[in-house]
């Protein structure tokens, strides 16, 4: 198959559950920054990097570029209303709650990890970029569970051993 519908693409891909982050970062005024991707991923333990994948068309990639830092902030199973303000076009930080990380970046109220990278390579690729971070801090921010999206809509994760418990109790 040399040539792939986009829609057929997007539909098969759209079966592999991916977790919401949302990157963050601050533009020159100090204001906050932020979109959400389904494509963040742990590269290596040594040195410590992470990646996500970012649209060429990106606002928010020349930010990031720019202050050469960002926080990925994985959201929980009860912030779908956040993720959908941090993927729209306006007013993306409009009555989120937030506190600096250690460079600088968002940390968004209600999460449940985050992890605060240096920007050490971009890379183009087909038509994305390859955003590579150092890390340089990192933390557990509460026991949530997390937020996921698969098949084009949202779910929070439940556990296989929740499950049974809730069997269990449910007797
Ligand atoms: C669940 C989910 C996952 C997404 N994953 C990505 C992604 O990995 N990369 C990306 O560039 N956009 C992704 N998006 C789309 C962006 O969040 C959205 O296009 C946003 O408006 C881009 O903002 P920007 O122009 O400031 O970068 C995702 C959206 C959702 C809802």
């Amino acid at each position: 198959m040399d040539t792939i519908n986009g829609r057929y693409f997007r539909g098969v891909l759209g079966h592999f559950p991916t977790s919401v982050v949302a990157i963050t970062t601050t533009d020159a005024d100090e204001r906050p920054q932020g979109l959400v991707v389904g494509t963040f991923m742990s590269v290596s333990l040594d040195p410590p990097l992470v990646s996500f994948l970012v649209d060429g068309s990106s606002r928010t990639l020349p930010a990031i570029r720019a202050a050469g830092r960002f926080c990925a902030n994985a959201l929980a199973g009860n912030q779908e209303r956040l993720s959908r303000q941090m993927a729209s076009g306006t007013d993306r930080f409009d009555g989120v709650i937030w506190k600096p990380s250690p460079l600088g970046n968002p940390v968004l109220d209600g999460i449940v990890a985050w992890v605060d990278c240096g920007v050490e390579k971009v890379v183009e690729i087909g038509d994305h970029f390859l955003v590579v971070g150092r890390v340089r801090h990192l933390r557990v921010e509460s026991k949530r569970t997390p937020l996921l999206f698969f098949r084009g809509g949202y779910g929070d994760y439940l556990s296989t051993t929740n499950l049974v418990l809730d069997r269990l109790v449910g007797w």
